[in-house]
């Protein structure tokens, strides 16, 4: 029986967040660069995507570059930049048949150029549609997000817009770059990595985390489905009892 026909529609996590994970590693085994890896991915997110939008996933939220990967070899971050422009090209029609939405979230500013006026051109286009929301990390890290979050604040509280006694949970997810998301109920890691790498830090306080050795350019929409399964199978207690949850 496949993991799609085995999930619970009425549970299905209203925001699901991955980080990509393995494409280089991917490559290596076919000796290859790992451009190649990086290439294949888009397969990957293809297949997500349309899961994601079959099963009714609100938010996907997809890790595409981080902060700290700029510190790659200049070859590497031009080939991703360029695999961005190319992709969002060639994907914006079928998401608007499929009536995805597109948003990014991290410092888009640092993007080239180009990379930024193909991001807004697909944003435009897709602006009407109402199904998935499809979340792009570029430029991102969670610590950036949160010190962005904390500068603001202060600017408000010097002008006094904001009185140090507001500032609470809900002014602090105002202020971050998901403001108008449900944080994630669940993570997903591929590659056989357990870490967060500096993704969505304050958003996965109580999020469920599926890691799978999976290679990010092998994951498909079946793999999604298993670790919505997974996440259906899970107890989430929030601090509670189990037998707080049973009564
Ligand atoms: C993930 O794959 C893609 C990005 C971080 C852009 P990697 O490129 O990190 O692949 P590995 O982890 O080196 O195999
Ligand atoms: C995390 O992957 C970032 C993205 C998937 C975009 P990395 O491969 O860069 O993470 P680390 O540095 O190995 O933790
Ligand atoms: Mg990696």
């Amino acid at each position: 029986m496949l993991f799609k026909d085995k999930l619970i529609l009425d549970k299905i996590p209203r925001h699901v967040a991955i980080i990509m994970d393995g494409n280089g590693r991917w490559a290596a085994q076919f000796g290859n660069e790992r451009t190649f890896g990086h290439e294949h991915g888009v397969e990957a997110v293809r297949s997500v995507v349309e899961g994601a939008s079959e099963v009714g996933v609100g938010y996907l939220t997809l890790y595409a570059f981080s902060t700290e990967n700029w510190a790659r070899p200049k070859e590497e971050v031009d080939a991703l930049m360029g695999l961005l422009v190319q992709s969002i090209s060639e994907e914006t029609d079928e998401l608007l048949k499929s009536n995805v939405r597109l948003r990014v979230i991290g410092d888009v500013k640092s993007l080239p150029q180009n990379v930024q006026e193909k991001l807004t051109w697909s944003i435009d286009k897709l602006n009407a549609c109402s199904g998935l929301t499809l979340v792009l990390a570029l430029s991102y890290s969670s610590k950036w997000e949160i010190v962005e979050a904390v500068k603001r604040i202060a600017e408000q509280v010097k002008s006094g817009e904001v009185d140090p006694s507001e500032i609470d949970y809900d002014l602090m997810n105002r202020f971050l770059n998901t403001s108008d998301m449900p944080d994630p109920e669940l993570l997903i890691r591929t590659s056989g990595e357990c870490r967060i790498s500096n993704f969505l830090l304050w958003q996965i306080a109580y999020s469920e985390l599926y890691f799978t050795p999976k290679l990010w350019p092998d994951f498909r929409k079946e793999d999604l489905f298993e670790a919505i399964y997974d996440f259906q199978n899970r107890e989430r207690r929030f601090g509670k009892t189990s037998q707080q949850l049973e009564s």
